[in-house]
């Protein structure tokens, strides 16, 4: 009943709705109706309301939760199923679980707060609550295992492709699929495959997008690298809609992958988002003891493997690295 209600004062946002009409409408009696709204209210709802007129829905929490995320949502297959934790320790770990019980492609996993939020080369993910997107897409693609580095260009693609519309940032990708904003980490993508010799049995896209958080809050140690879009443009940004976004353009990007366009359509927007091409980069490579290389940053293979050209004039591919783009420090 409580969904039923938001859906009604939903559809009248510009007008007073009272309790007479939307007890009518739902079969209740009004102190039924007068109860789920203040239950509402109690998870943050702003809703006016006076004997006289009744109810208006003035603002909703900024809450990552299912119905919020999925009014609106425009895909056919990714987010349509949505499992939703307040808190948890990574949501690539439970996509991973519920992918190994069985679970549909498009399965998103999201939460509120990471206790144990992973990064790349066994790091950690800052994953404070309620103020970023920490979210894990199970997708199934009929890929050789080797192709599956695709998947988090194509993610890497969707994220800065949605927060350029939603918030009007001009962000730009870090090889391999860092987003920054003045060479300031906003979101990382951490893919995670299960796989045999022939087959993908699934793939775990996890992305972090750190959306409002204080810049003073972040942990000393990221507080020089990292960013938030609110830290960039000075205002919060509503979490929903810009899940939402990254969500259509994970669709349109991943379809394009699966119809045998990756290299028209995926990788020319890569490099045009990217800020690693064509500038001078050091790369740390993620072997220990392998040598640190410094080039030019030539191109990105369809693999994801960087191709840098060395001092000596010859090239050299990547696969796997951190990359300055302050070569000199
Ligand atoms: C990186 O190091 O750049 C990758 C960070 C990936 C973080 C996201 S947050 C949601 C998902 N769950 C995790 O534990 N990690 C990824």
């Amino acid at each position: 009943m409580r969904d039923q209600v938001l859906r009604l004062l939903r559809e009248r946002r510009e007008e007073y709705l009272s309790g007479a009409e939307v007890a009518a409408r739902l079969g209740v009696s009004r102190t039924a109706v007068w109860k789920q709204i203040a239950a509402l209210r109690q998870e943050g709802y702003a809703i006016d309301g006076s004997p006289r007129r009744g109810y208006r829905l003035v603002a909703e929490p900024d809450t990552l939760a299912p119905d919020r995320v999925q009014a609106g949502l425009a895909t056919r297959v990714i987010g349509r199923v949505l499992e939703y934790h307040p808190r948890v320790t990574s949501t690539n770990e439970v996509a991973k679980a519920r992918a190994r019980e069985g679970a549909p492609e498009g399965l998103v996993v999201l939460a509120e707060e990471q206790t144990g939020g992973k990064g790349r080369l066994g790091r950690r993910w800052h994953s404070p609550p309620g103020q970023g997107i920490w979210m894990t897409v199970v997708l199934r693609p009929p890929l050789p295992p080797a192709e599956v580095p695709r998947l988090t260009l194509v993610a890497a693609v969707a994220v800065a492709g949605a927060i350029r519309q939603v918030a009007g940032l001009p962000v730009g990708i870090k090889w391999p699929n860092d987003i920054v904003c003045r060479d300031r980490k906003l979101c990382g993508i951490l893919t995670e495959m299960e796989a045999d010799m022939e087959r993908v049995h699934f793939a775990a896209v996890g992305i972090g997008i750190n959306v409002n958080q204080d810049p003073a809050a972040f942990p000393p140690e990221l507080r020089e690298t990292a960013t938030s879009l609110r830290a960039e443009l000075g205002a919060p940004v509503d979490r929903a809609a810009l899940l939402r976004a990254v969500l259509a353009e994970l669709e349109a990007g991943y379809d394009a992958l699966l119809a045998g366009r990756f290299a028209a359509e995926v990788l020319p927007r890569w490099r045009e988002c990217s800020v690693t091409l064509g500038r001078r980069v050091r790369v740390t490579p993620v072997v220990p003891g392998a040598e640190v290389l410094t080039g030019l940053a030539r191109e990105v293979a369809e693999d994801g493997a960087l191709i840098l050209e060395l001092p000596d004039g010859t090239l050299r591919r990547v696969v796997a690295g951190e990359v300055s783009l302050r070569p000199e420090e």
